[in-house]
């Protein structure tokens, strides 16, 4: 089983997105028992609430389901998962220095595959927390989730 998370801070608006559109797309290339998907945040606040009303109305108009609960990235998310992907650099940094320079799995911007395919010029997901850019953000999951699953495929011949 390949193991993919999705985090940012709050695992209520970005990752819980990212995390319900690759499902989506891992489900419908018939990868499901392939691929294992899930989310976290690197801070505490919002642990056990649903995700931002924000990100489950633009989820819903898309037709993807997500039923996900907030919670909190652990020290055991770094050796279980091989893809450990941030939505910006100050959760790539966090990450990396809960890692402490050792970890199995790979750690990286989510957007670096959308970007190496040039599918993407934007590096970072930005937070619609503060901006309400739910609908903009969602564009950009989408893409940045298309070119992980083929990185993903390719990596591993699927
Ligand atoms: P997220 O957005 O990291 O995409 O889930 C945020 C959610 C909550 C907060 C900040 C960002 N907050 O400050 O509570």
């Amino acid at each position: 089983m390949i193991k993919v998370l999705f985090v940012c801070l709050g695992n209520i608006c970005r990752s819980p997105m990212a995390d319900a559109i690759f499902q989506q797309q891992v489900k419908e290339a018939g990868l499901g028992t392939k691929i294992m998907v899930d989310s976290a945040g690197t801070g505490s606040w919002h642990v056990g609430e649903k995700a931002h009303q924000g990100t489950r109305a633009v989820l819903k108009k898309n037709n993807i389901p997500y039923n996900g609960r907030a919670r909190q990235l652990t020290q055991r998310d770094l050796s279980d998962f091989d893809y450990i992907l941030a939505m910006d650099e100050s959760n790539l940094a966090n990450i990396q220095q809960m890692a402490g320079g050792e970890s199995d799995g790979e750690i990286a911007l989510f957007l670096d595959y959308a970007n190496a395919a040039g599918l993407s010029h934007v590096k970072v997901v930005p937070d619609p927390y503060y901006d309400g850019r739910f609908n903009s953000v969602y564009e950009l999951v989408e893409t940045g989730s298309r070119a992980l699953l083929d990185h993903i495929r390719k990596e591993h011949n699927l």
